[in-house]
């Protein structure tokens, strides 16, 4: 056995490999000892082969074998036999063959694991971060950053074959504000400069299109100083794309292509041709945020005709100072307890709803009635409620009974009505938004992980696109931008910018997938005087612009093209393609929410002498 070294992985051998003579390498994965024949499974990242010290072994072989452990690193020689056919293994790959062991040398010992691998989910986070590299031998890890890889590869495949050059763009920048906290890095050899580490590649992959490259994209790392959350991390990846002389379409379309192979090369899955599109506001109206979940319906339904019929005064409160009433039906949702309904009040006073009003709806399908919560207020005075009145009272909305309100809402019997009342029609849409989400997950079903991917799970894409290019900031009573301030105000707009900015709608997208905002991009501004008016109206005034942009509004100057782009996240995209909820499944070395890493400690202390190199003092270092 030259130096142990492997002859085949783990994951190889089959039937037809029976009678060679073959070397394995791998780690223990688990021992059986069946009273003079011990079985050890050995695993690497290929798979599984079951080894087998026969009865008739030599002593000293046995005798190694029987110290054998979970996780040994082991070199194994030994000769491929077929399974007697009682011990074949369907689910195996390596199921119908042994290797009947010869020789074993013990590549390296294991110390008592910190916890069992293979059962990562009875690991905390902490636990299984701190010790991330025995967490990756699982096979769940292993799948998904395999998984990771192969998404990666199918990306640069498809970009590369329609002429995209892959550029890398600096991580030391200039500090620029996009929306979260940048990550400083101070400069040895400018005492009290920075360098910033870029949230985005995008003042770059702007620049390279003034550079002529035309098709640009980069599996570009990302920084941002935010607090973390389920599906952000304060490093992450983007793939990074940015188009010359094209137009929103255009982008969309090759991201619809992109995200087609990319699902075709590593799931095996065929998306649609196109994803469904929605503007903002039917995406807010519709199902109350800009991210909905699509694969359930479950729509937001205008409740302001049928307010009027009644004497709920928060409704007509509402509906009195230009707000808006809204409900949700939920199917089947009458059997819900007052504690049940309780909970989902609770959660639509998270998104500020001042409360939750609620109907049950009862009766026969052709002559519905409702009971309870909010009822009353609405009683059947217009003798709507009997079979023969049709939908007669559903046009006839002011003159609504139960039963007119019950059709037009679209209520059977046995459905539970939800509706919020506000005077900020956001808040709304907001509130009934969140409890959409809430119970349209519980319908789902779980998804089946086992193979690395959702494959039981659907995939639904959306388009958002017409965001308005502004938002207004009530605390600091400003303007900002609602993506960033380089995306182009749609043609429109133009002449009555100033006048009224929250009107002005953007060429800016967002691709939503189950819920999840995938990536952003826009189509942006290439005129540097248009810039200008840009930053003016979120209050950076010329002198500002000129130190912090002066080198992208300069670089406009010299025929620049009109030029767009996108950017999905790559985290995002393989987490949802693995069918989990949380980034760090999907990152080798991530952080935890507290922005540390549990394995290496960092952020960690430096050294006297490295602040004094930087002239940097600590002031409280213990943050007080
Ligand atoms: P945006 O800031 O929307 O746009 O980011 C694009 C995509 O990156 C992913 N993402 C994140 N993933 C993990 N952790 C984070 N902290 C995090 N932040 C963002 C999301 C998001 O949709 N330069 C623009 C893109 C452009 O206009 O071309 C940008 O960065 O999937
Ligand atoms: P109250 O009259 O405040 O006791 O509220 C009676 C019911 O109406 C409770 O179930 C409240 O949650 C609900 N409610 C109060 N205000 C609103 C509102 N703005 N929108 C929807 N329901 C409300």
């Amino acid at each position: 056995m030259e130096q142990h070294k492997r002859s085949v992985t783990c994951g190889g051998l089959r039937k037809s490999d029976a009678g060679k003579t073959v070397t394995l390498n791998g780690w223990v994965n688990r021992r059986r000892d069946h009273g003079g024949i011990i079985f050890i499974n050995l695993r690497d990242r290929y798979g599984i082969t079951q080894t087998v010290i026969d009865q008739d072994a030599p002593p000293e072989l046995a005798a190694r074998a029987e110290e054998l452990r979970n996780e040994y690193c082991i070199a194994v020689e030994g000769v491929v036999r077929l399974r007697p056919d009682t011990m074949v293994n369907p689910g195996m790959d390596t199921g119908e063959i042994e290797v009947a062991v010869k020789q074993l040398v013990i590549l390296n010992r294991c110390e008592v694991l910190p916890f069992q691998i293979d059962q990562e989910s009875s690991a905390g986070e902490d636990l299984r971060l701190k010790y991330r590299y025995l967490d990756l031998r699982s096979a769940g890890m292993q799948r998904r950053i395999r998984l990771r890889s192969e998404v990666a590869f199918a990306v640069r495949e498809w970009m590369t074959g329609r002429g995209f050059y892959e550029i890398e763009t600096p991580t030391f920048i200039r500090s620029t504000p996009e929306g979260a906290r940048d990550y400083l890095v101070p400069s040895r050899l400018y005492p009290g400069k920075f360098y910033a580490l870029p949230q985005s590649p995008q003042l770059y992959k702007q620049l390279l299109m003034a550079s002529g490259f035309d098709k640009y994209f980069q599996i570009a790392r990302c920084y941002r100083d935010e607090d973390a959350r389920g599906d952000r991390q304060p490093e992450f990846t983007q793939i990074d794309i940015e188009m010359s002389f094209v137009s929103r379409d255009d982008v969309l379309s090759m991201t619809e292509g992109l995200m087609g192979h990319v699902f075709r090369k590593t799931l095996g899955l065929e998306l649609p041709e196109t994803f469904r599109r929605l503007t903002y506001e039917q995406a807010m109206e519709n199902y109350g945020t800009d991210k909905p979940d699509l694969r359930f319906d479950l729509p937001l339904k205008d409740f302001a005709p049928y307010a009027g019929a009644g004497t709920f005064q928060a409704f007509n409160d509402a509906l009195a100072a230009g707000g808006a009433v809204k409900a949700l039906v939920v199917p089947g949702g009458a059997g819900y307890s007052r504690k049940q309904i309780e909970a989902l009040e609770a959660h639509a006073k998270i998104y500020r709803a001042k409360g939750l009003a609620w109907m049950k709806a009862a009766g026969t399908e052709a002559a519905p009635v409702l009971e309870g919560g909010v009822s009353k207020f609405f009683p059947d005075t217009a003798g709507d409620n009997g079979p023969g009145t049709g939908g007669a009272g559903t046009d006839n909305a002011s003159a609504a009974g139960p039963a007119a309100i019950a059709r037009g809402l679209g209520a059977k019997p046995g459905d539970l009505i939800l509706i919020v009342a506000d005077e900020k029609r956001k808040t709304v849409n907001t509130a009934l938004g969140a409890l959409r989400s809430r119970l349209g997950k519980e319908t789902l079903p779980v998804p089946d992980t086992e193979n690395g991917a959702a494959k039981n799970g659907r995939f639904e894409f959306v388009w958002i696109v017409d965001f308005p290019l502004f938002e207004y900031n009530d605390e600091q009573r400003r303007w900002e931008a609602a993506h960033h301030m380089f995306s182009y105000p749609q043609e429109q707009y133009h002449a009555t910018m100033e006048q009224d900015p929250g009107a002005v709608k953007g060429d800016l997208y967002d691709l939503v997938l189950n819920g999840c905002e995938l990536a952003s991009g826009s189509i942006r501004i290439h005129d540097p005087a248009l810039q200008k008016r840009v930053f003016s109206i979120v209050g950076i005034g010329e002198e500002e612009a000129e130190a912090k942009f002066g080198f992208l509004t300069e670089a406009f100057k010299y025929g620049a093209p009109p030029h767009g782009g996108i950017a999905p996240g790559l985290d995002r995209l393989v987490m949802l393609m693995a069918g989990e909820t949380s980034i760090k499944e999907v990152i080798a070395f991530p952080k935890n929410s507290f922005a540390v890493s549990p394995m290496d400690d960092s952020p960690g202390a430096v050294e006297q002498k490295q602040l004094d190199e930087l002239r940097l003092a600590v002031l409280r270092p213990d943050g007080a």
